[in-house]
């Protein structure tokens, strides 16, 4: 695997790898990486010749500073881990290549409704941050596809918006949500949870499967309310436990039948924010 901290030289070897006819897929990270990052990477390197993956906590995504100072950093066991993934290249920047004339300095995009609800709603400024650091990490390895997890439905959706704002061909590359034996869904925020949060964590799986499977005889708004009152007995404070439509995020007061739909939780233990979805 070859290690950039520079743009230029990193442009240039893709850029010499696809004179040679290498198709280039993406994987943007924060690092802090587990099983769920290293699907995405065996994914790319099914459909590439090469595999561009990137380590990079961007500051201007985080609404919460206090959460950016805790952010887990594990450089070298990530570096490790891609290593035996077979990753082909990792582009590892510094915040200064990113962003060398402030962070404010960089074209921001509009996501319309997408930056309004749920995520966007509760974590004001996250998405125009995502948006800001995607966009230049795009125009930097300008990559066939760009893989991402489902677990970040709302980013997914954002992101697709950011492919077309920016009028690229690039292909959006969902790949599924990988989980611990107990559901829990896998994040670089999970190994901030203490054993005790740890063990009940996985309650947030379970309303989402409740959520799903009362889509034929249920009401949404009865499972919402169990739901929110069984994360609340768990010690949880659930931020928003929500149902809407798969394929635009509009917010559904109930079961919609014949609509793709997909089921949405964030909730909050102590300090650590954790969010996951379910298609239903
Ligand atoms: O999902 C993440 O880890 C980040 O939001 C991303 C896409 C790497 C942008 O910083």
């Amino acid at each position: 695997m070859v290690i950039f901290k520079n743009i230029n030289d990193i442009k240039k070897y893709i850029s010499l790898k696809k004179d040679e006819g290498c198709s280039v897929g993406f994987i943007p990270t924060m690092g802090a990486l587990h099983a769920g990052h290293i699907s995405l990477v065996q994914k790319s390197k099914q459909d590439n010749m090469l595999s561009v993956c990137s380590i990079f906590v961007n500051p201007t995504q985080f609404n919460d500073k206090k959460d950016l100072e805790k952010y887990p950093v594990s450089t070298e066991a990530d570096i490790e881990m891609l290593l035996t993934a077979g990753c082909d290249v990792l582009f590892l920047p510094a915040v200064s290549e990113i962003y060398p004339d402030g962070e404010a300095h960089f074209k921001t995009y509009d996501f319309g409704y997408l930056d309004t609800v749920l995520e966007g709603a509760q974590r004001p400024g996250h998405f125009r941050g995502v948006g800001q650091v995607v966009a230049r990490l795009l125009e930097i390895v300008e990559p066939a596809s760009l893989y991402l997890g489902q677990k970040d439905y709302q980013q997914c959706m954002v992101l697709k918006k950011l492919i077309e704002l920016m009028g690229l061909a690039t292909k959006l590359i969902i790949c599924p949500t990988m989980r611990e034996a107990d559901g829990l869904a896998m994040s670089s925020r999970n190994r901030r949870l203490t054993e005790p949060q740890r063990v009940i964590a996985g309650v947030i799986y379970q309303c989402l499967v409740s959520i799903q499977s009362k889509q034929q005889n249920g009401r949404f708004d009865i499972v919402k309310k169990e739901c929110e009152d069984l994360l609340k007995a768990k010690g949880f404070v659930p931020e928003y436990v929500a149902l809407a439509d798969a394929r635009d995020l509009t917010l559904l007061s109930d079961y919609k039948a014949g609509t793709p739909m997909v089921a949405l939780i964030a909730a909050k233990i102590g300090e650590i924010r954790l969010i996951d979805n379910m298609l239903v």
